[in-house]
């Protein structure tokens, strides 16, 4: 198929029925589109207006036949490389002509939870049949992520304003665990809103770790409100939130956190295990990929909303330099392609001094079987952990799509994460998108490193579950890198089970085919995710509220294998 022209390029429809305004409830239909046109601009103008700008708000109302006018193959290529041979959009998958999609929208606005009237969140699941309800009647930070994204997208930015003032002011109690007082910058996991209903009072309470499970620390809480702050900037252009005394405040102090000097040597941030998503024992402590990925990215976000006044400056030297060095690690020690394999099976150990070639003296024997199989000749990764003699070969999704997003990954990185995916689409994506991570640890190996969890059993919850929430992480990163196909037969995968399954947490086995064990139905990122995913490719230019383009003093000097190069 030819390229299209650049002024034919982007002209997508987004045209969701607003069925969340008033307090969720579905009062009135408001037929809303946003047509954005973009001609006449360079490759590179182009990207940085896709990928880094606020949205073009252009909103009115749409004849159904001018709409499907202006229906049209949206496909957009950051590299040229592909993403034209098929349409992002046709008139068949208009979402607003989707049941699911619909069907999805009121699931979503069913989950908002209200603070004196005002929407500040959405609970993690609405699930009444289960019995344990544990934490999943909770607001959780990361969980409302997508939410926040589907709504800023729809154009109701509001509970997503609240949403952030409302963490910030959380942030700013007292925290303890036991006699141990957390740090001034740490964001809660998770949050309840207490109705009482005689006294009319509305109250919060919130969890740092310190009720939850295992006590596990949200490392990744504080990360995911500066990325959507900023989430929240682009898609409204309202930069007077992140200019607001207090949300320069919360911002420091969680910088603060984790740009402070202390004994490290390497620029990543050492966690402790269950810091993110994984919240739970699952061998991720050391450096783990999602934080690493998470961290770029806030840094790089924060760069974008930090004011140039005193205390402003003095985090911003900090993040350029530690930018600097983190991308240069990552970029460096964490990726894995064939090349980088076979170097690491030659490696000789022992090496003392800055000749070394093996600095972190990985034992070659070390290296677990299954990864010899599952490197492609063609594409790479970003493993999951780097540290003293010790490699974790698995392969996360959520850090993977999150250094492309961030462009912590290089161009050419990011090209090789999608072909590993593509080569690896029945490891990894299976019968339903997307593998939390890969393998799942078995035997001897599951009983040392997750303390023999019933929960983690091989192929189940974060042992190598899949998750449909990061259907909406791999469409984002389909569409950066020019590769929509690989998000659309994705979606079409959701598609066929989801709803039906009555949007389950996570699915069990090998190839994702089983509602997991203990799936909780109605999770709410769930069905955000599926959302997201949607309106992304309804409009490409929604990515940009979650992607960055590459910082070209960023590139790293090394040049050493054939994906990478
Ligand atoms: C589980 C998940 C965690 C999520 C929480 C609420 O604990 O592991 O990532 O935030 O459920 O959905």
């Amino acid at each position: 198929m030819d390229r299209p022209k650049k002024r034919d390029v982007l002209r997508a429809v987004n045209s969701m029925s607003s069925l969340c305004e008033n307090g969720g409830k579905k009062e009135g239909i408001r037929a809303v589109n946003s047509v954005c046109s973009i001609s006449e601009l360079t490759d590179e103008d182009l990207l940085s207006r896709l990928l880094d700008r606020p949205r073009l708000k252009l909103e009115r109302k749409k004849s159904y036949e001018e709409m499907s006018l202006s229906l049209y193959d949206s496909a957009h290529s950051l590299d040229g490389r592909s993403g034209w041979d098929t349409p992002v959009f046709s008139m068949k998958d208009s979402s607003d002509l989707n049941p699911m999609v619909t069907e999805a929208w009121e699931a979503l606005c069913r989950s908002q939870v209200y603070f004196r009237e005002k929407p500040v969140g959405t609970i993690a699941a609405y699930d009444h049949a289960s019995e344990d309800v544990l934490n999943y009647d909770q607001v959780f930070v990361r969980d409302f992520v997508p939410s926040a994204l589907a709504f800023l997208m729809k154009g109701e930015p509001d509970i997503v304003k609240n949403f952030l003032l409302k963490t910030l002011h959380i942030q700013g109690q007292d925290k303890m665990i036991d006699k141990f007082k957390l740090g001034d910058g740490a964001m809660p996991a998770s949050f309840k809103v207490l109705h009482n209903p005689i006294k009319k009072t509305d109250s919060i309470i919130a969890d740092f770790g310190e009720s939850a499970i295992g006590r596990v620390a949200p490392v990744d809480s504080g990360f995911w409100w500066i990325i959507l702050l900023r989430a929240y900037t682009k898609s409204t252009g309202d930069h007077s939130l992140a200019e607001r005394p207090e949300c320069q405040k919360g911002m420091r102090l969680i910088l603060s956190l984790c740009l402070s000097e202390g004994f490290d040597t390497f620029p990543t941030l050492l966690c402790a295990d269950g810091c993110s998503m994984v919240d739970r024992r699952m061998g991720i402590y050391g450096y783990p990929i999602e934080i690493q990925a998470l961290f770029f990215m806030a840094l790089r976000s924060a760069l974008s909303m930090l004011k140039h006044d005193s205390e402003g400056k003095e985090f911003m030297e900090k993040i350029v330099k530690r930018l600097h060095a983190l991308s240069f690690h990552m970029r460096s020690y964490f990726w894995l392609d064939f090349q980088q394999l076979n170097d690491i099976y030659r490696y000789k150990t022992e090496e003392y001094s800055h000749t070394a070639v093996n600095k972190f003296n990985v034992i070659p024997d070390s290296i677990p079987d299954w990864i010899f199989d599952f490197m492609p000749l063609r594409g790479g990764y970003f493993v999951g952990n780097v540290s003293p003699a010790r490699m974790d070969f698995r392969w996360f999704a959520l850090g993977n799509c999150i250094a492309i997003l961030s462009s912590l990954a290089t161009p050419e990185q990011s090209m090789a994460i999608m072909d590993l995916i593509e080569a690896r689409w029945e490891e990894l994506v299976g019968e339903m998108p997307l593998k939390i991570c890969y393998p799942a640890m078995e035997s001897h190996e599951w009983r040392i490193v997750t303390g023999c969890d019933p929960k983690n059993t091989r192929w189940s919850y974060h042992n190598g579950g899949s998750w449909p929430v990061l259907l909406w992480l791999l469409t984002a990163a389909s569409i950066k890198t020019g590769r929509p196909q690989i998000a659309r037969r994705a979606i079409e995968l959701a598609e066929a089970r989801l709803l039906k399954d009555g949007w389950p947490e996570y699915y069990d086995g090998k190839s994702g085919r089983f509602i997991g064990k203990q799936a909780r139905k109605f999770q709410t990122w769930s069905i955000a995710g599926y959302l997201v995913a949607k309106m992304m490719m309804d409009d490409p230019t929604h990515v940009g509220m979650i992607s960055m383009e590459e910082e070209k003093h960023m590139k790293p000097p090394l040049r050493r294998s054939s994906s990478w190069t």
